[in-house]
């Protein structure tokens, strides 16, 4: 299957019925790893959207949501700068913090954010990412939980887009060369 954005056309590449079985997966793992009523989950705003609303539904009632916002792609390129939005009014002291990423690239997001985190109090920060491009990683944090590695593709849809279209798509697609 396959759909064209804007001037490009991405092939079916993860589809739906894998997605929720990675889901469940990743939800099941952070209730071994102790994640519960006192945690805060905090999603970064737009990609994460359906990945953790659709994570969230695993966990109990007591644990906290909170969103950022965060840009740094142009296109299918980094720019290599990230812009936020929502860090001031996010209270994390003393707390423990999940950031979920729809996905984690170079790592520059994630590592600004978990330390933004830590420097505002947090007591411990682990990040969680749906998709991770760990041979293009940087950064020097773990990863805590990932749902699928993958290679350097650029892909769209659940949530990630190209240019502001693919979000809504409930599958995984990626970029055809
Ligand atoms: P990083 O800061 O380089 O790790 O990139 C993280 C952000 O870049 C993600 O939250 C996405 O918004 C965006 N991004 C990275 N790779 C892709 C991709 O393959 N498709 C769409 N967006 C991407």
């Amino acid at each position: 299957m396959r759909v064209r954005l804007k001037d490009k056309d991405f092939e079916l590449y993860i589809p739906r019925t894998r997605i929720d079985q990675e889901v469940s997966r990743l939800a099941a793992e952070m209730k071994e790893a102790g994640i519960g009523d006192r945690t805060v989950f905090v999603g970064v705003l737009k990609g994460a959207f359906m990945f953790f609303s659709d994570l969230m539904k695993h966990m109990p009632a007591g644990s906290r949501q909170e969103f950022v916002f965060a840009r740094s792609y142009a296109g299918t390129q980094s720019t290599g700068r990230v812009e936020m939005q929502g860090l001031n009014t996010l209270a994390l002291e003393g707390c423990d913090v999940i950031l979920v990423e729809d996905i984690v690239d170079s790592g520059l997001t994630a590592n600004y954010l978990a330390g933004q985190f830590q420097e505002t109090g947090a007591l411990r920060v682990r990040i969680c990412a749906f998709l991770f491009k760990s041979e293009v990683y940087r950064g020097l944090r773990e990863i805590d939980f990932v749902g699928i590695h993958i290679p350097n593709y650029f892909v769209v849809g659940y949530g990630l887009d190209y240019e502001e279209e693919g979000r809504c798509l409930p599958d995984i697609y990626r970029l055809l060369s």
